[in-house]
């Protein structure tokens, strides 16, 4: 029987339908809203009604062929999840518009509507960072490596204009306690690009082992160099993925080779063509490569391959650096360095150098003498000078972990701030009007166990110390993180420990600090993790036991 509506039934009804269409249009608007959660915090977004549909034959345009790398990176992104048929070409409804070339100028702005997306920057990095919030604006699963079904690919209409607080915005990675592929360190390059993170410290070289080729002394990654037995790093990896049944901790069976007289040994390293072919991936992406080769300490596989380069010619390091023949080793090694990476900055490293060997060797001694140097501390600084000469006449910059300063610095070298413990370090490097990147591991060390609190220590903390005129402020760079690699043997376990951090540190670095509110970013990182997922990252979730 039909149900008979009175009216207050029927005003009962109405009521009804008018709150759920309100809430309809609610939920419309806020998940229209949720959709745009971008990290970093971008400094202005408008959101509009409607939104671009990504469809067959959908062409990507750009107006200067040195966009065509960047067309092409995002046609090749956009593809892999949609499978749809996308074009590049001069003009698409995916525009990318250089303006006036400033190629410091990183900023970018980004209008989408019904019937299209026009990105402008006055640089290849500011069109990468639009790219990147493009990425950002997609349905999630638009980061998935292989198609996926039933998904509406539509960028929600928006104006937004951006722009970053700091010019360093870094991730620093450890090859050498533990190997990482090509393959995975583009991975990290990707992820990097999407968070607009634009550089990446690559620690070529320690005691553990040398990662790069260098054709001039072909020893240093030989078999029983750029390999070794496991020591006690791997143990403890082994050990913890054993009590923690923790595949992440294992040492991967990939990285093993066997090796006449020595049986299986653990390592790699990057041939030339490799680190050219990293170098490539990671510049259309807009990530500069910082290399370092650590000197003169944290050298100890090329001084257990040629002897002759420490004092006791006993394969331990430092460095001799009364010798003339290490001097020509650092800059042949350099000179290789500098063919294969095309950027201005180059870390000398420098960092806890055992200078005591200094002191009881007699060549290293005579150096002082002849120099008129004070101590081991200053013999330091000479070698640091003079490399940093050498650099600068190669057409680089020099940049150290902050032990640089000991015995004294030129003013054009960069400091790499990381002794959170030496609070002083960023105050003494501006006064003398050295320009310094931040990465105290009291914040910025992502190989240190975290908990539930970490992230938000790192978001609220004062990375860049308070105590700063503006005339210092000016000379902070920005910040980076470093991913030391010693109990960090696999790609997931890297993930464990860099994600969410890395998000933190990403808006830490990009965002001026007024604009930072955890309660904002943690709402809109709770999305982010659904992003990380369908990347395939095996991020720490955000309350865990496990550190
Ligand atoms: C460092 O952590 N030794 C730079
Ligand atoms: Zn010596």
């Amino acid at each position: 029987m039909p149900e008979i509506i009175n009216q207050s039934n029927l005003l009962t009804a109405m009521k009804k339908t008018f709150t759920f269409c309100i809430a309809c249009l609610m939920i419309g608007f806020t998940s229209a809203m949720a959709a745009v959660n971008i990290i970093p915090k971008p400094t202005s977004v408008v959101e509009r009604q409607g939104a671009f549909q990504l469809r067959n034959g959908l062409t990507i345009g750009y107006n200067d062929a040195s966009l065509q790398p960047a067309a092409a990176y995002l046609q090749d992104m956009l593809t892999r999840a949609t499978a749809l048929r996308i074009k590049t070409g001069k003009k698409g409804r995916i525009q990318l518009t250089l303006l006036a070339p400033d190629p410091d100028n990183e900023d970018y702005e980004l209008v989408s509507d019904k019937s299209g997306v026009l990105i402008t920057a006055h640089s290849y990095r500011g069109i990468i960072n639009g790219i990147a919030t493009l990425r950002q604006l997609l349905p999630d699963e638009i980061e998935s490596a292989s198609h996926v079904q039933g998904v509406a690919w539509s960028v929600p209409a928006v104006s937004i204009k951006d722009g970053p607080n700091f010019h360093w915005r870094g991730l620093m990675l450890d090859p050498v306690r533990h190997f990482f592929s090509v393959d995975e360190t583009k991975a990290l390059l990707d992820q990097m690009a999407l968070y607009k993170l634009n550089k990446f410290h690559w620690h070529l070289s320690d005691n553990e082992g040398f990662r790069m080729q260098v054709k001039a002394y072909p020893g240093l990654t030989s078999d029983t160099v750029a390999w070794r037995h496991f020591n006690g790093h791997d143990r403890q990896c082994l050990d913890r993925a054993a009590k923690e049944n923790n595949p992440a901790m294992l040492i991967p069976w990939k990285f093993f080779k066997e090796v006449e007289g020595y049986g299986e040994l653990y390592g790699g390293y990057y041939s030339q063509d490799e680190i050219r072919d990293v170098v490539a991936y990671a510049a259309v992406r807009g990530i500069d490569i910082i290399p370092e080769i650590d000197m003169p300490g944290h050298n100890g596989a090329a001084c257990y391959c040629y002897r002759w380069l420490s004092c006791t010619q006993n394969g331990v390091e430092p460095l001799c650096l009364g010798r003339q023949s290490t001097i020509e080793f650092a800059e042949k090694v350099y000179d290789e360095v500098f063919s294969l990476f095309p950027y201005e900055y180059v870390s000398i490293g420098g960092d806890e150098v055992n200078r005591r060997r200094w002191s009881e060797c007699e060549e290293c001694q005579r150096r002082i003498r002849e120099e008129g140097l004070k101590d081991v501390s200053e013999l330091q600084a000479w070698f640091t000078k003079r490399m940093e000469r050498y650099f600068n006449a190669h057409g680089r910059r020099i940049l150290g972990w902050d032990e640089i300063l000991e015995g004294g610095l030129s003013k054009t070298a960069t400091v790499h701030w990381w002794r959170g413990d030496h609070p002083d370090v960023t105050q003494r490097s501006t006064t003398m009007g050295n320009e310094v990147v931040l990465c105290p591991f009291t914040f910025l060390y992502f190989d240190y166990a975290q908990d539930d609190a970490t992230l938000r220590k790192i978001y609220d903390g004062d990375i860049v110390p308070v105590d700063l005129t503006p005339q210092q402020l000016r000379l902070i760079k920005g910040m980076q993180a470093n991913i030391w690699c010693e109990r960090i043997p696999t790609e997931a376990r890297m993930q464990w420990m860099v994600y969410p951090r890395a998000l933190a540190l990403a808006e830490k670095a990009w965002t001026p600090r007024p604009q930072q509110h955890w309660n904002d970013f943690l709402t809109r990182l709770q999305s982010h993790l659904e992003r990380l997922e369908a990347m395939g990252i095996q991020y720490r979730p955000l309350h865990t036991k496990r550190p």
